[in-house]
């Protein structure tokens, strides 16, 4: 496994969208590289998620894992998971107000809405299709991940301007009174007992 260099916002490759993965492609080896490389690079950038196209790789892939995350303590647990060709869906209407970071744009963070809960089906490297239900900022992080593979970043969701700020300003100013904000919805998505799990 390798550690890939992430790109940054101003990449051109970070405003494509991605395309899906074939069949054939399911299960390769070349496809488990890909995959098994954006874990070792998410986790060693402390990401909660990381999207193919974040390391110049076009396809619809990719992978979650909040255990203790020093970048996110707050960050209910997920186990790692790799999605392939992920569709996500709103399960209700419900949104919250996420305040999200990215691995692609250094040092910013903004506030954005997402939807509440979602139900996500994708399909694992090895082919396997999955479907599953994520809730509060599990949810949040599986939008984020997904906006990805469409060419979206953050800050193209941000509502009001004057919510960006830097994490030092964040954990400074904002962090207390936005964690209040949620905790309702902090309360009801707790999140998984046994982060890396299950793949
Ligand atoms: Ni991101």
């Amino acid at each position: 496994m390798s550690v890939l260099p992430i790109i940054e916002i101003g990449h051109p490759a970070l405003r494509a969208r991605a395309r899906d993965v074939g069949d054939e492609e399911l299960a390769t080896p070349e496809l488990r590289r890909i995959c098994d490389d954006l874990v070792e690079t998410m986790r060693a950038a402390s990401g909660a998620g990381l999207a193919a196209p974040q390391v110049d790789v076009p396809l619809r892939v990719f992978a979650v894992e909040v255990g203790d995350n020093p970048r996110y303590p707050y960050k209910p647990r997920l186990r790692r998971r790799v999605l392939v060709n992920p569709v996500v869906r709103p399960v209700g209407d419900e949104m919250y107000g996420s305040y999200e970071g990215c691995l692609s744009i250094p040092g910013l963070r903004g506030l954005l809405p997402r939807f509440a809960e979602v139900e996500v089906t994708y399909a694992d490297p090895d082919g396997s299709e999955h479907c599953e239900r994520f809730g509060g900022l599990s949810a949040g992080t599986m939008q984020h991940e997904l906006d990805h593979l469409d060419g979206i970043l953050f800050p193209d969701r941000v509502e009001d301007p004057t919510t960006l700020c830097t994490w030092e300003m964040f954990r400074a100013y904002r962090q207390d009174a936005w964690l209040e904000s949620i905790e309702p919805l902090l309360l009801r998505f707790p999140g998984e007992s046994s982060p890396g799990a299950a793949a």
